[in-house]
């Protein structure tokens, strides 16, 4: 028994914040901005979404995708770091508002490696015969958790969800996961604020060495890819497409350019989305399915790096 991702989808805000609209809030440039980072705009959810709002409507294109209805769905594991609230989960929200009954509904908390765990995990329960068809789903609003204020760290990240079906498959499908962590650097990327006594203690927005993460992410992502594909007698040339975390176009460039993969098949989405966090990468292979790049037979990574330190991989024939 395996599994295989049947379906994909995502969705998006309407409301885009341009670089040219940063100018005017903090003191930055769109220069500065598209030549650190490659981001030009992200989008922007209401002040009345909260994310099982957007992860609705990216379950929804994904159920549609996969041909699937609501019945179909036994396990629903949501990726985020800005759930609607403390509890209950996001997973069990977004079950109610999919109108499903009785499946096992649960986060992870995984930062912008969530989506790869989510994934990760969701493979253990349909390959072993436990679901038959799990909807995973990656979806955040950082615009929640960001300081405005802050020019270091406001102007990478935007909001938005992406989802897959996977479901039990006589063919691979998911080829091999892997999964990493290192809580050692959980100062370097942190939103440390917690709630207790009624009051937010400590700073809730966004915390980086930007530095730090760079020179991390650009090591481990290598490492994690040579892992997946070592494990599976493979090679990073043989990969028909790299789906990578877009948390900036520079640690994408510099990881593709260390594994000789060149970048016209790397999917790059964060110039439109900025860092999205766990909706990065659904959201970036929903859009290389929906336009064509990615065919049946293909073999395609996954890779993200994120807060804790976390990072990980799936790679999979599609
Ligand atoms: N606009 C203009 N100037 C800025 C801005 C801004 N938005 N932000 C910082 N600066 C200034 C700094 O103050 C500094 O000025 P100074 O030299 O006068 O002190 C100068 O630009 C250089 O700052 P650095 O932090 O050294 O810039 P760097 O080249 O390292 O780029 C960046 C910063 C883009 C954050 C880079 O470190 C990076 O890409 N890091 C990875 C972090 C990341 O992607 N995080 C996302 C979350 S983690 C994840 O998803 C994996």
């Amino acid at each position: 028994m395996y599994s295989k991702i049947t379906g994909t989808g995502s969705y998006l805000p309407e409301k885009i914040l341009t670089n040219q609209d940063l100018e005017n809030m903090v003191e930055t440039s769109d220069d500065w901005i598209r030549t650190r980072t490659g981001i030009t705009q992200r989008h922007i959810a209401r002040d009345d979404q909260v994310a099982s709002d957007l992860a609705l409507y990216a379950s929804q294109n994904a159920m549609k995708a996969a041909g699937i209805s609501n019945k179909d769905i036994d396990l629903i594991i949501v990726a985020t770091t800005t759930p609607d609230m403390i509890f209950p989960s996001t997973a069990c929200i977004l079950q109610n508002k999919l109108g499903i009954e009785n499946c096992p509904a649960f986060d992870v908390q995984a930062v912008c490696s969530g989506f790869v765990y989510a994934l990760a995990t969701a493979d253990m329960f349909v390959s072993s015969g436990k679901c038959r068809n799990a909807l995973v789903v990656g979806t955040e609003i950082y615009s929640k958790i960001i300081d405005w204020n802050d020019r270091s760290t406001c102007v990478l990240f935007g909001d938005g969800a992406g989802a897959v079906i996977l479901s039990q498959s006589n063919a691979p499908g998911i080829l091999s996961t892997h999964l990493h962590a290192s809580g050692s650097y959980s100062n370097v990327l942190s939103a440390p604020g917690s709630i207790s006594g009624g009051k937010v203690q400590g700073d809730p927005y966004i915390s980086m060495e930007g530095s730090t993460v760079f020179k991390f992410a650009v090591k481990v992502l290598e490492e994690v890819v040579q892992e997946a594909v070592s494990q599976n007698n493979l090679q990073a040339a043989d990969i028909d497409w790299l789906v990578p975390h877009q948390a900036n176009i520079r640690i994408i460039q510099s990881t593709a350019k260390k594994l000789g993969i060149p970048m016209d098949k790397v999917v790059v989405a964060v110039d439109k989305h900025g860092n999205t966090s766990a909706a990065s990468i659904p959201l970036a292979l929903d859009i290389a399915v929906r336009d064509g790049r990615i065919h049946p037979g293909q073999l395609v990574l996954l890779e993200g790096v994120g807060g804790g330190f976390t990072w990980g991989a799936v790679l999979l024939r599609w």
